[in-house]
Parts: C-alpha cells; structure tokens; sequence
C-alpha cells in the first residue's frame, strides 16, 4: 500500500488511562479527572432537560446545517449565519481547515508549545511545520511568528488562551499582528477557553473579524459549555472564508442530540458565568498555594494551570494519581518538571491541593 510517507512518523492519539482503569490498579473508591479542561460542574441544567425531553428520531439524520444551533450561536455572536462552520469538536474544524489550505510545499507557521492537533494536522498533509518557542512567560512570540510566514506559508494558529500555558494574546499585540500579516494567510485563532477569560486587554476576536476578513476564529462545546462528549465546535469567520471550508465538511458532522444540547446550553449565559467565576476562584486557591511552597506557575486564563515542581512532572503526575486524582504531566507538553491542572469544583481543588502539599513532602522532606 502506498501511504503518505508522513504518517510512517506519526502516532495514534493516546488515551490516557480511564478513571475506571486508575480505580482498580490503585484499589481506589474515588477518581476525580483534571487532566482534560473539562468543566467540573457539568452542564447547563438546561441541557438535561434537552436531552430526557428530545423527540429526535434516531432514524433519521441529523440536520445536515445545524439550522437551530446556527441560528442560536449568529445570535450570540452577532454574527451571520453563513459565517459559521460547525465541527465534531473544534478538532475537527482544525482538520478541515488543514485538509483545505495545507500540502506539501505549502508551510504553516504556530507556537510551541501549544494544542498540538495543528501540528499533528499540518503533518499529515505533508505540509512543512515551522515552530515559533512560546517566550519564557508562556507567551506566542508574534514578532518572530511574522518573520516565519513566506510566500509558502497558507495557515498561522494562534492559540489563546494558550494551551497548556493559560497565557493569552494582548489586544495590542494581535492588532499589530494582523496589521502586518501577508494577505494570502489565513490567520487561525483558537478560543478553545475564551468563556474563561477575564483580562481587561483581551480582544474581541468578532468584532475583529469584520477588519480582518483573513481572520478565522474557533471555539468549543467541550470546555465551559460542559459538552465534551457530545463533540461540537466551531469557526466563526468572513462568509467566503467560511464557503470555501464548507464543501470540505462531512454533511453530517454534529450528530443530533450534540445539536440539541449545544443549543439549550446556548440559552443559558447564566450558567457560563457562574462557571467563569468559580473557575477564577479556583484559580486563585492554586496560586496561593504555588506562592505559599515557592514553585513557579503561569497566571492562566484558562481553566487550568501549569504548575512547575522542579521535578519531573511524570512523578508528581504519578503520585497524584495513586491518590486519585489524575492530571497531565508536563513531559508531553514541553514543560517537563510541570504538571497542568484542570480547575476543578473548590472541594476537589483543596483535596488536590493537599495532596501536592504531601508529594512535597514525600519528595523534598519540605
Ligand atoms: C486549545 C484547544 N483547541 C481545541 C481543542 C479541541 O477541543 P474540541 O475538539 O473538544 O472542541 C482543545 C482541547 O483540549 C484545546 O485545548
């Protein structure tokens, strides 16, 4: 068979273990999971009332348009419906976006670290990848990212909040970046996290988009919307952007029921709210806790934290899942004496913080 060459170095994503896996190696009777930016406090009530009440025919396929929850999200946004593209997570709208603009000979130009699906994606087209280091604040290098684009390149990601620093682009910054950006770019900004944010000089990416029609912003279900199971996500961008991308989505990307429910979590802002603000305050317990034993951290803006313990990441992720909490440790993700930690409900933020208090101990006698 006569495969890509690209993919012989590629990997298969790699499941971390289930919590049901971690509860019977550890003899545990509780696994709380803060390894993933999920949403400690579920859904939207709204939602389960969605889902005990829908009628849909399971028969029949789902709307290949997502007419209601297009219609719900232009609302929100403000926008025209023909500026969205809906996708089975924003996973996917990354993949089709790759798929549409990305080949061999072409380049496309991202920090790193960051999400690593572009990469991944831009690999698999055979494109050339160029890596632009995160500075030492965990920040995207903008200047350095405009010196990487050429005549090649077709695709810049920008990720902010980024994963997994939490840092975010300044809105002068991402001005002055689109300001100078070679029109035949298309400049992707993932917003996986931006329900979280809280910066007063963070942007506002929609309304940056009737400037900067080579802008494409994505956004999820999965992260303060508690839907991760459901896989929706979505770009929002200029409406031929956006047609150009069309014909490349499979015409029944978003199943029924994950229609549904990102519609009636849509109807509730209240909701969101609620989570940003809990999320800052779990925030907050994480950093008292990094000043009070010394270790470095990142401010996020996200809903999670890159915690440096000055050991290897892979022990302290460890120890804490021996105890039943399972986080990502850093060595995956270019932070190799770090761990990143979901933001979880208080209760769970102070168990999981008692535990590092122990791993401290257990591993520097502090
Ligand atoms: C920055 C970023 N972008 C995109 C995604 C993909 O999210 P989903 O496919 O669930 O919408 C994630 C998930 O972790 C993420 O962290």
């Amino acid at each position: 068979m006569q495969w890509k060459s690209q993919l012989h170095s590629l990997k298969a994503y790699q499941p971390g273990k289930t919590m049901e896996d971690v509860k019977e190696q550890f003899n545990l009777d509780k696994v709380v999971k803060l390894a993933s930016n999920e949403n400690p406090f579920g859904c939207s009530p709204s939602v389960g009332e969605y889902i005990s009440s829908a009628l849909t025919a399971h028969a029949i396929y789902p709307d290949g348009y997502a007419k209601q929850l297009r219609m719900k999200v232009a609302d929100l946004l403000s926008v025209e419906p023909q500026q969205l593209l809906f996708g089975n997570g924003s996973d996917e709208v990354i993949q089709m976006i790759s798929r549409a603009l990305l080949t061999p000979g072409k380049s496309t130009v991202m920090a790193t670290p960051t999400f690593p699906q572009y990469k991944h994606n831009a690999v698999v087209e055979g494109a050339e990848v160029r890596e632009i280091p995160l500075d030492e604040a965990g920040k995207h290098q903008l200047g350095k990212m405009l010196a990487a684009i050429d005549e090649t390149t077709a695709v810049v990601w920008l990720c902010s909040p980024n994963n997994p620093t939490g840092e975010y682009i300044r809105n002068h910054e991402l001005l002055e970046f689109m300001d100078h950006v070679p029109s035949h770019v298309l400049v992707v900004l993932d917003e996986a996290y931006y329900e979280y944010v809280t910066a007063e000089d963070y942007y506002d990416s929609i309304k940056l988009l009737d400037k900067y029609p080579q802008l494409l912003v994505t956004r999820t279900f999965s992260k303060a919307y508690g839907l991760a199971g459901f896989r929706v996500g979505y770009g929002v961008g200029h409406p031929d952007v956006i047609g150009k991308l069309e014909p490349i989505r499979e015409p029944f990307n978003n199943n029924s029921l994950g229609q549904g429910a990102a519609a009636a979590a849509v109807d509730d802002q209240e909701f969101i709210s609620h989570c940003r603000e809990q999320n800052r305050k779990g925030l907050q317990q994480f950093y008292d806790f990094c000043e009070q034993h010394g270790l470095n951290y990142m401010k996020s803006q996200a809903n999670f934290i890159l915690i440096d313990f000055g050991v290897s990441g892979d022990e302290v992720f460890h120890y804490l899942m021996s105890k039943g909490y399972i986080v990502r440790s850093g060595q995956a993700l270019g932070y190799p004496e770090a761990v990143r930690v979901t933001v979880g409900s208080p209760e769970q933020n102070e168990e999981l913080i008692s535990l590092m208090k122990e791993f401290l101990v257990v591993s520097k006698g502090v």
